[in-house]
């Protein structure tokens, strides 16, 4: 047995459907809300810099309403670094945003962008803000998220879910050996992209990830079956998996 997984979830594509129509309505923070009292550890929003979703009035009231953690996903931009420090959320995850991409592509190059990046990491620790670099299980990116002093990485399974097989096996080893390297260097390990409940269990099984991010499948999901069991179902899968 290890330590109890923790489950964040991703409420961006609530205000997708909201946005959709421009109206008010489906209130992400109402879904923060409920996703927290069907078993939530914390929840994650991307306020993205076209705000195609998640919007700075969502951030605004998910700071002053939620009881459980807020992990705020940003670009490493000024605009962003100014708004994370100003809401000061428990966490901040910095992913590599482009304008064209349908959601996050790739993980964040920490060790191509490290003079860029280190400021911002030095900045957001000394706000109280805890850091975490959405990279891909990769040696030289946990080796430059060492060298920033992050406490914390995802690595992106966006891949791993992607791939089937023995490729799917393979990149799941890659993600093994990237949390025990985080890990042995005292960064605490992280995951999501693309998780559903049928990939979710070997994810959940390596025994260093203290946090799965988890989004556009449960929202979906809760199309079906509500977000409330979308959430409680994923929750026993990586309790089992544990
Ligand atoms: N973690 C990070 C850093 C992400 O950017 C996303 C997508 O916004 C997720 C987790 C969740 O991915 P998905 O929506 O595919 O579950």
């Amino acid at each position: 047995m290890s330590a109890r997984l923790r489950l964040g979830v991703n409420i961006d594509h609530v205000a997708t459907v909201r946005n959709a129509r421009g109206g008010a309505a489906p209130d992400p923070v109402r879904a923060a809300l409920l996703a927290a009292r069907a078993g939530a550890d914390g929840i994650t929003a991307h306020l993205r810099e076209d705000r195609r979703h998640i919007t700075d009035d969502d951030i605004a009231r998910l700071s002053a309403d939620l009881s459980i953690p807020l992990n705020l996903e940003m670009a490493a931009t000024g605009e962003m670094l100014a708004i994370a420090l100003r809401h000061r959320p428990h966490a901040a995850c910095i992913v590599p945003e482009k304008r064209a991409e349908r959601t996050t592509e790739g993980g964040l190059d920490a060790a191509g962008q490290f003079d860029h990046l280190a400021p911002m990491v030095r900045e957001l620790g000394a706000a109280g803000v805890r850091v975490s670099l959405f990279i891909e299980p990769d040696a030289r990116q946990i080796e430059a998220a060492v060298r920033l002093a992050a406490p914390v990485v995802e690595l992106h399974t966006g891949r791993y879910a992607e791939l089937a097989g023995e490729a799917r096996t393979a990149e799941l080893r890659r993600l093994t050996d990237a949390a025990a390297l985080a890990a042995k260097n005292g960064i605490e390990v992280h995951a999501g992209h693309g998780l559903t409940y049928d990939n979710v269990i070997p994810v959940a099984a390596i025994p260093q990830v203290r946090e799965l991010n988890i989004g556009h499948f449960l929202i979906g999901e809760a199309i079906f079956v509500g977000l409330a069991e979308s959430v409680r179902r994923m929750r026993e899968l990586m309790d089992a998996a544990r």
